[in-house]
Parts: C-alpha cells; sequence; structure tokens
C-alpha cells in the first residue's frame, strides 16, 4: 500500500478525489497525513476523512529554507512513500527537494512548460490561448519544470473566466493524479526512471 502525504493551501479539492478514491478498498494508496502551509479550508477534509493533519504556516518562519526545513521534519515524520503537492501555492527550497525527490509531485493547471507559475489559469486567459490543460510533474529545483508525468490539453471557450476555465481544468488534474498514484502503486510508473531521462 502506497503512503501518501497530501499538501494543500486551498481547498483541497484534487485532494478530495484522492481520499475519495482511497475509500475503496482495491485502490493500492492511502493518504496518511495533510499538510499546509496555512489554516487551509481544505483541512477539514482531515476531520471528515479521519486523517492526521499539520499546518507548517510559511508566514511563522523567517524565509522559505527555515519553513521548509520544518515542513521537511513534518512530512518524514509519515514516512510517506509519495508527496503529492496539490494546491500547495508556494516554491518549496532545495531540502524539500532534496528530501523527497522524486517522490514528490505536483499537479499545475496548464500545459507545462506553458504557463508555470502561481497564476497559470490566469495567464493562459490572458495569453488568448484557445487550448490550455492540466499537468503532473515530478517536483525539482526549477519552478514547474520538472519532469512531466503526464498531461492532457482543456479548451478554452469564449466566455471562460478564470474560476470557469479553472473548473474545467480540476477534473482533468484529478485524473491524471489518481492515475498516476495508480501506475507507481502498481509500479507502471517509475519516478526515478522518469528523473534520469
Ligand atoms: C489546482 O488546480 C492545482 O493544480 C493548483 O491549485 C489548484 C488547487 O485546487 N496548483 C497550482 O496552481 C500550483 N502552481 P484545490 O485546492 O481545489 O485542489
Amino acid at each position: 500500500m502506497l503512503q501518501l502525504v497530501v499538501l494543500i493551501s486551498g481547498t483541497g479539492s484534487n485532494l478530495r478525489a484522492l481520499l475519495e478514491a482511497s475509500e475503496d478498498a482495491e485502490f493500492p494508496a492511502r493518504v496518511v497525513a495533510i499538510g499546509a502551509d496555512r489554516e487551509a479550508d481544505g483541512l477539514a477534509l482531515g476531520e471528515e476523512f479521519g486523517i492526521p493533519t499539520f499546518t507548517v504556516p510559511f508566514t511563522a518562519y523567517p524565509d522559505r529554507e527555515a519553513w521548509g526545513d520544518v515542513l521537511v521534519e513534518q512530512v518524514r515524520h509519515w514516512q510517506p512513500d509519495l508527496v503529492v503537492l496539490s494546491g500547495l501555492m508556494r516554491l518549496v527550497p532545495k531540502a524539500v527537494v532534496d528530501a523527497f525527490s522524486p517522490f514528490l509531485i505536483n499537479t499545475h493547471p496548464a500545459h507545462l512548460p506553458e504557463f508555470p507559475g502561481p497564476h497559470g489559469v490566469r495567464d493562459a486567459l490572458a495569453a488568448g490561448v484557445t487550448e490550455t490543460g492540466a499537468s503532473l510533474i515530478v517536483v525539482d529545483d526549477s519552478v514547474d519544470g520538472g519532469p512531466i508525468i503526464a498531461q492532457e490539453r482543456v479548451p478554452v471557450l469564449p466566455g471562460d473566466t478564470e474560476s470557469t476555465l479553472h473548473e474545467r481544468i480540476k477534473p482533468v488534474e484529478r485524473r491524471l493524479l489518481i492515475q498516476a498514484v495508480l501506475d507507481i502503486a502498481n509500479s507502471h510508473l517509475d519516478l526515478k526512471e522518469l528523473s534520469r531521462r
């Protein structure tokens, strides 16, 4: 059984999809803890699904490195096989990458390498593209530039707002994430091998 720690900043709708998938006894992964960098709404899912939560508030530390060191400590406590950044809206410092990558993956609401960074949906809309997408990547030292595990195109429709477009992208992210977790658990996807290419 693959043990997951999921890190969030927001509502955690992608996390909810993982938690719901794990309710199936056949699903080969379990979320063992949920972590956040702030009082994220998604932490309530811990109570709903009976999963422990922890918060390492970014603003409580003098810098990103100090925050990252505590985050590593907290995540390590759960001895995860895989750490999922599911809407964690922070760049993680090198210590986090060194501790967990390539078993550190991130969902992103754009077709990377297009529109990296914190505003993937907004940037795609501003660029006037007719298609954007969803990506799942291995986190490395770059900003959303790590090896691509899976990605899919999503159309931008006339009249789309950041919110309508994001809501169309998220179900695709969820599908990619759940399939990747399945593939990793069943040894059909080797993150080490992917990161060596
Ligand atoms: C997701 O679309 C995720 O890909 C994105 O935040 C959203 C979180 O939604 N992450 C990033 O943009 C990271 N750069 P959720 O809290 O409802 O799962």
